[in-house]
């Protein structure tokens, strides 16, 4: 047990004995030395909810001998999720004699600033960009960008910056330095459990599921933390201060990814960035969803186990995991038991998980040849929205064409995920047309009680729900070279 977190801040190793639970990354950046912090005011706060870019900081990880840089929001990260990383704000990019970095120089020589609020937020996303070895081209660009916000310069200036940055194979001192850093990383990370306490709070970082389900036992009432991009608004707007936070992003195999006995089999704390290569190869229909979920920063952090545990009506994972009859794993020191994702959802953000119980693993049945998966996100903006509805679909039909088995669930219909029992028991043994379908779609009107609210009216999620059902129709029986069957067949293959 340890009270002291270490990392490096820049290439200066930091140490930071019981580092307050709820502290931002921001708060403490922004902070007088004097107070604790490290005064580096380059990184902004605009929103304090993960929404504009201004406090984008870069993390650095070892993977193996290497380094990976990833952009994270620093206004929902908690101070002791620093451990064991290297943290890069906009202080650290030009050289010490003053030289700008690439993509500093690209923003200064392609106009990409005005008022410059929102500059070291985008500088860091097009660090990461740079270290990712995705080049700058225009969906890369963007799909990095998609999290920084810009009031007044425009995007086009910034867009031509990460083009002409990001071109080449990273080749900055930071590339150079990457072997000597992952060392030193390596070499600081601590093996044994954090247990830092400050002003009443305490938070705790196990190394193993067997800590992890020991310390849920000790405070059934902990807050479990993963990627905190909900948790941390909790804090940052709710003004709530758990008492006790146990992290799991230290727990290892927690995050781990594989395919095994006919499943994917993705650990509670894999991120979306992680998970987003084994999900999309078996499910290409779930890239599109994913690019949209969040920010890249966001998306860094953020953990599939997150968006299931979180029992948000409109989460957008819980539609695909009920639609592909997913399994979860909950633990705790009594054991290991298994549950269907759809029977996960007890009610309005309350869900099947007992005091000091933990969701350790998800599982997806891998698709059979002929199946048939689609996903659809409806929300007011393209980028960093949260659905209204979000409707999963996963078809298999018999060798006379009819439905032989059909899943459908919907984020957004009601007051937790849910599967649309009567629309699929309308579809079952139908030949897959549109009479069969309308008749589903009229179910559809039986099951499901939306409500009004900010995203969207009761009357509109109906609407989108049917025609979401529709569209799916339409998408799989399209002739390929309809314009419809194109852009369809575009998406399902992005
Ligand atoms: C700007 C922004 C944009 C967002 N956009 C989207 C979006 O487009 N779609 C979407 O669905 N969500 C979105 N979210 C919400 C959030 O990012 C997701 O719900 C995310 O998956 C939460 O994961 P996390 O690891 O950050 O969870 P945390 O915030 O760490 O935890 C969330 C909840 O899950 C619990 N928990 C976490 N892991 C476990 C576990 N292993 N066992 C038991 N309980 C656990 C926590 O106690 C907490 O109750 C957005 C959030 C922000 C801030
Ligand atoms: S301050 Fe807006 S994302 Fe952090
Ligand atoms: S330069 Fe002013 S907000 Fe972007």
């Amino acid at each position: 047990m340890r009270d002291t977190i270490r990392f490096l801040f820049g290439e200066t190793e930091r140490a930071i004995t019981n580092p307050a639970p709820t502290a931002t990354v921001l708060e403490w950046l922004r902070a007088p030395v004097e107070d604790g912090g490290a005064r580096a005011c380059g990184t902004k706060e605009g929103c304090a909810e993960g929404d504009c870019g201004a406090c984008t900081v870069v993390l650095g990880e070892p993977d193996g001998p290497a380094m990976r840089y990833r952009a994270a929001n620093a206004c929902i990260l908690f101070l002791p999720a620093l451990d064991g990383k290297q943290l890069l704000t906009v202080e650290h990019l030009a050289d010490p004699d003053g030289t700008l970095h690439p993509v500093q120089q690209a923003m200064v020589a392609h106009h990409g600033a005005q008022c410059g609020f929102c500059t070291p937020g985008f500088v860091m996303s097009l660090f990461a960009l740079y270290h990712a070895g995705r080049g700058g081209a225009r969906p890369a660009a963007l799909e990095a960008l998609a999290g920084n916000l810009c009031r007044c310069t425009g995007y086009r200036p910034i867009l031509d910056a990460a083009r002409a940055a990001c071109a080449g194979p990273a080749a900055d001192r930071f590339a150079a330095a990457a072997a000597a850093t992952a060392a030193r990383l390596h070499a600081l990370a601590a093996r044994d459990m954090l247990c830092a306490s400050r002003d009443g709070q305490r938070f705790l970082a196990p190394r193993t599921t067997a800590e992890l389900a020991a310390a849920l036992a000790e405070y059934p009432d902990a807050t479990v933390l993963a990627g905190g991009t909900d948790v941390g608004l909790w804090v940052t707007k709710q003004h709530r201060r758990p008492a006790t936070l146990v992290a799991v992003e230290h727990i290892a195999g927690f995050a781990d990814i594989a395919e095994q006995h006919g499943m994917l089999s993705i650990g509670a704390g894999a991120t979306y960035s992680a998970a987003f290569a084994g999900l999309t190869a078996h499910w290409p229909a779930l890239a599109p969803l994913l690019r949209r979920l969040g920010s890249t920063q966001i998306r860094n952090r953020g953990t599939i186990g997150g968006n299931v545990a979180n029992a948000s009506p409109i989460g957008d994972t819980p539609p695909a995991l009920i639609a592909l009859a997913a399994t979860l794993t909950l633990q705790s020191t009594a054991g290991t038991r298994r549950i269907d994702a759809e029977a996960f959802f007890h009610g309005y953000r309350r869900t099947a998980l007992a005091p000091g119980e933990f969701l350790a693993r998800i599982d997806i049945p891998l698709p059979v040849p002929g199946d048939v998966f689609a996903i659809y996100k409806v929300s007011k903006r393209m980028e960093q929205d949260i659905s209204a509805v979000c409707a999963a679909f996963r078809l298999r039909r018999g060798p006379d064409g009819r439905v032989a088995d059909i899943r459908i669930a919907y984020g957004g219909m009601a007051a937790v995920p849910r599967r649309a029992a009567a629309a699929e028991r309308a579809l079952y043994g139908q030949p897959w047309t549109q009479a069969a379908v309308a008749a589903a779609m009229a179910a559809l009107d039986t099951e499901f009680a939306p409500i009004d609210d900010m995203r969207a009216s009761a009357a509109y999620r109906r609407l989108v729900a049917r025609n979401l059902l529709l569209r799916f129709l339409l998408q799989t029986t399209a002739a390929p070279d309809t314009p419809l069957g194109l852009a369809e067949k575009e998406e399902m293959a992005a």
